[in-house]
């Protein structure tokens, strides 16, 4: 068969930090070769798939010795011989050889690799584009981005204390015109932190690094640079934050905004976000709480969920089950898909599938740590998410992303349908309209 798999191989490749991470190479018996390389994120959920790293002296801990052994040994003869076509197969066969509910043993960045570039293979063995080759002839919707305009957290050293001030254009009417608008907005923020004397340099995804007086000041800077940039507002442009609020909590279920001089219980958290949600175009929210504080996410649902996105990025890590109980919970709206988080392309699609049938939205993601690899700008595409997260409007392990849904755009001609406020939810996607 062309899609037997012939070899699997890994290697140490260099992220967009300069440390290491797995790249794996699927090469078939009919000759298509499919690589991905797995991403790295800096502030994680504790239920995520375990990164799999040396420690040690070298390169600080961070060596994938282990991890790209695992994909050159054991995983490599696991896969000889099965049918890459077999997704599920295939990452049903590595999730049970490891034998620990979260890849511990061969590291979920060495089964990441390997699950995405055999798909990668497949897709090559049908002459197709990898989206193409997921949509499996179904019409999918360019997803709607969201993109950084400063970075913070654990980005930007805890400059400020929420994570990602981003930007939005549900009305935007093509993924071009989108970019075009975010980069007038990224633009007129590098304007805005010159002549206030705030230039210090970019963030781990690329947004301008943060240097403000309180949170509030960058909500603030971020509304005025949209504003010069000429754009509208609340009407072309919505802010978009990922508090990443599980850095700020201790483990106490207290919050500490460092920057703020404030600490807060679950309930004057959510309230501390729904009062940034009353006074700015704020059109979604990602992990107002932090990872196991479920109430408080409900807390923040019902107070602002009908009109604004709540996404869970930590609280959900990208699993089927937690996407399910938060349901349950009435916590939330949208989940973050990140596939390193549940480390097979399996596993994500099957979180993303659950947020489907609950009529939730979601959002495929990047990570801080990233490459050229373009998988997510496919998959996001090719499933027909309906949103894309990738960082920010500069550094080229970003706009390689944002470049790949251009071509994307490009190729499906007059079929391609932007998503637009069809990305959202049902009650956030009314308030659009
Ligand atoms: P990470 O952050 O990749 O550093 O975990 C991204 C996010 O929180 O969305
Ligand atoms: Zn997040």
């Amino acid at each position: 068969m062309k899609t037997t798999i012939a070899a699997v191989r890994g290697r140490q490749v260099w992220d967009s930090r300069g440390r290491p991470t797995v790249e794996a190479e699927v090469t078939l018996a009919g000759g298509a070769v499919g690589r991905a390389i797995a991403p790295a994120g800096a502030s994680r959920g504790a239920h995520e798939a375990i990164d799999l790293r040396d420690g040690g002296e070298r390169f600080g801990g961070m060596g994938v010795g282990r991890a790209t052994a695992a994909v050159n040994g054991e995983i490599a003869r696991l896969l000889a011989g099965r049918d890459a076509a077999d997704q599920a197969g295939l990452d049903a066969a590595m999730a049970e050889a490891d034998g620990t509910p979260n890849l511990a043993r061969l590291g979920g960045n060495a089964t990441v690799a390997v699950s995405l570039a055999a798909l990668h293979a497949a897709a090559a063995a049908d002459g197709l584009p990898l989206w193409a080759h997921l949509a499996q002839g179904r019409k999918v919707r360019i997803p709607l981005p969201e993109i950084q305009i400063f970075g913070g957290g654990a980005h930007a050293g805890r400059r400020t204390d929420v994570q990602d001030f981003m930007v939005m254009c549900p009305r935007a009417a093509t993924i071009r015109e989108a970019f075009e608008v975010t980069a007038d907005v990224f633009r007129a923020a590098g304007r805005l932190m010159e002549e206030t004397g705030r230039l210090a340099g970019a963030a781990d995804e690329g947004g301008w690094w943060p240097v403000f007086d309180s949170n509030e000041d960058a909500l603030a800077a971020l509304l005025r640079s949209i504003e010069m940039s000429g754009h509208r507002p609340g009407e072309d442009v919505f802010i978009s934050l990922d508090v990443a609020a599980n850095e700020l909590d201790g483990g106490d279920g207290r919050y500490r905004l460092g920057l703020d001089g404030a600490e807060y219980g679950s309930e004057a958290m959510v309230e501390r976000v729904a009062g940034w949600v009353r006074r700015y175009p704020i059109l979604s929210i990602e992990d107002p709480v932090s990872q196991d504080d479920l109430a408080g996410f409900a807390a923040a649902t019902r107070q602002y969920g009908e009109r604004v996105q709540l996404i869970g990025d930590d609280i959900l890590v990208t699993n089927a089950e937690r996407v399910r109980r938060a349901a349950d919970a009435g916590a939330g709206n949208a989940v973050l898909v990140k596939v390193n988080q549940a480390g097979t392309v399996s596993r994500a699609k099957a979180a993303l599938d659950a947020s489907r049938e609950l009529g939730w939205a979601a959002i495929v993601s990047a990570r801080s740590g990233e490459t050229e690899d373009v998988s997510i700008a496919h998959l996001a595409t090719g499933w027909d998410a309906g949103q894309i997260k990738v960082g920010s409007f500069s550094r080229s392990e970003r706009m390689a992303k944002w470049n790949e849904l251009l071509r994307i755009e490009e190729a499906m001609g007059a079929d391609a349908a932007f998503a637009g406020p069809s990305a959202f939810a049902a009650s956030v996607a009314a308030g659009l309209a």
